[in-house]
């Protein structure tokens, strides 16, 4: 019997190989490409072994969120001691904010090289889906890179789920290569998104797998929806911007564009292939979200980087019928690559990502409701914000029907800081902050981004500010930084 054959065995027979206390890294990149079989039938073998009363924890690292067959799953069976480094499933987020569950929310871009230097624990089995097992010991990754490269070269077991609804579409789409480790780490010849410097398949050792079970399911992403009309408000903004920047000669043409998650970053795209005036463009980015299609459709698109391509059933299956036409123009990239801050500065990127919210000196909270509850996590948006040419965060100037003011006196939170950002966009209008120093940002942002109900307390804050900060280099004062947050936890809302 060949390797292949002789390792091939069902989901439940696999997860008796896991063992309490393992290290699982596994593929997927915001919710493509993941695993589907084994890490649900790891948490129904944690349900039995909870129930005779045995421990039975692990650890999960993937490349960013999987879907809820493995993180909902493996969080509802309380089968998951910590997590890292990214999420965004509705389970799992319960247990990071009730104390359940560990959560290490770290840069997309640099997850793998702390595992590669042993900064955090190598995986004791990698999971990964696959779309081929070659004879040889070759794979072909699925519709994630994410760091399936890493972990199948770090865990010293490997099982693999071969994904036989993929065929041959993924074939081509690969770009696997990782970064040398520094000391004089010599540097990737990646100039333009489209820039192949890696193999298509990874080659892997025979002898480290232990298991390979087939799964024919589709990634479980939300279906698209079009945009609402504040996301396309904001997004035409955005366009606008450019092309003045573009005629005033301050932004060459041929930059690659990154877009974030989430719906505006969506409607931003939606509104480049709706705009007659843009021609094709690339896009060097992280997650490649289902409104590159339109784009693809309408011949607008050269090529997409990125290391996911997060796309609905429907779309999937319409990927799989059109691949043979359509992969030319992808690049699916290890996301040590993808998210390469060397690479980002290289290309010349546009980077567009959701704040969840901003204060009026520029910094960015993308993470933390309230400064201390979890929503999805940084992902990959440091990564690209502080490297980008010209960089967007963008938000609706309220959230929760009006309750609360995206733009507030202090974040709660900072995970991109007043340093690292350039240009706010919300339905209101457009900031560009650079080049101002920090009272003539404050006042920008909230003539032209802040709500009309938020104005009058903002400007407030910062008149109070300037009469009593300790220095008026920035006028934050402390006593009152908060106070709008604490008027919501208090009343609901944040007037
Ligand atoms: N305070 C509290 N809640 C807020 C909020 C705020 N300032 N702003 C938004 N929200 C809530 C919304 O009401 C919504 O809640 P709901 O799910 O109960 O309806 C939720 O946050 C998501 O907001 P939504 O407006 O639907 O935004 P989105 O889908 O565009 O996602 C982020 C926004 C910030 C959550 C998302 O972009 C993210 O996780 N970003 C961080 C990672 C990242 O940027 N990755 C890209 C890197 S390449």
């Amino acid at each position: 019997m060949d390797w292949i054959t002789s390792k091939k065995c069902d989901a439940a027979t696999a997860a008796e190989m896991i063992q309490n206390g393992d290290v699982l890294g596994v593929s997927g990149f915001t919710l493509a490409g993941y695993p589907k079989a084994v890490p649900s039938a790891v948490a129904a073998r944690a349900e039995k072994l909870h129930e005779a009363g045995t421990e039975f924890q692990i650890t999960l690292f993937a490349g960013a969120s999987t879907g809820d067959s493995c993180d909902g799953a493996l969080a509802r069976a309380k089968a998951m001691k910590l997590r890292m480094p990214y999420q965004s499933n509705p389970s799992l987020r319960k247990g990071i904010n009730d104390g359940s569950i560990d959560y290490i929310d770290a840069h997309l871009g640099k997850m793998g090289y702390l595992v590669r230097t042993g900064a955090v624990a190598a995986p004791t089995v990698a999971i990964i889906e696959v779309s081929a097992i070659l004879p040889d010991g070759r794979v072909c990754l699925s519709t994630s890179g994410g760091n399936s490269v890493c972990y199948l070269e770090m865990a010293p077991k490997i099982i693999l789920e071969l994904n036989t609804r993929l065929g041959d579409s993924c074939v081509g789409m690969h770009d696997n290569a990782l970064p040398e480790l520094p000391p004089h780490a010599r540097p990737l010849a990646i100039y333009s998104a489209g820039d192949r410097v890696g193999e298509e398949f990874v080659r892997i050792d025979p002898n480290k797998v232990i298991a390979i079970v087939e799964n024919d399911g589709f990634d479980e992403v939300t279906p698209f929806v079009e945009p609402d009309e504040i996301s396309r408000n904001i997004g035409e903004r955005i366009l606008d911007f450019i092309r003045f920047e573009e005629k005033s000669g301050r932004l060459p043409k041929g930059m690659a564009y990154q877009s974030g998650v989430g719906k505006v970053a969506n409607a931003v795209l939606c509104a480049m292939a709706d705009d007659d005036r843009l021609g094709q463009i690339d896009l060097f980015t992280e997650v490649i979200q289902e409104a590159v299609l339109p784009l693809l459709k309408k011949g607008k698109l050269g090529v997409a980087s990125g290391t996911a391509l997060t796309l609905s059933e429907s779309a999937q299956r319409e990927f799989v019928q059109n691949a043979e036409q359509w992969k030319k123009h992808f690049v699916l990239r290890q996301q040590e690559v993808s998210n390469s801050p060397d690479l980002i500065r290289r290309v010349g990127v546009i980077s567009m990502n959701t704040a969840l919210e901003a204060d009026i000196f520029g910094n960015v909270n993308s993470s933390l409701v309230c400064g201390s509850a979890m929503m999805n996590g940084i992902g990959g948006s440091a990564d690209f914000a502080r490297h980008c040419a010209l960089g967007f965060f963008l938000t609706p100037s309220v959230a929760k029907g009006g309750a609360i003011s995206s733009i507030v006196p202090y974040v709660s939170h900072v995970d991109h800081t007043e340093h690292d950002t350039q240009i706010f966009v919300t339905e209101q209008g457009l900031a560009d902050l650079r080049g101002l120093p920090s009272e003539e940002r404050a006042r920008l942002i909230i003539k032209n981004c802040v709500h009309p109900d938020f104005r009058e307390p903002l400007t407030d804050f910062l008149e109070f500010s300037l009469k009593h900060a300790k220095g008026v280099h920035m006028p934050v004062a402390l006593s009152r930084a908060f106070e709008m947050h604490l008027r919501f936890l208090e009343t609901g809302k944040m007037l």
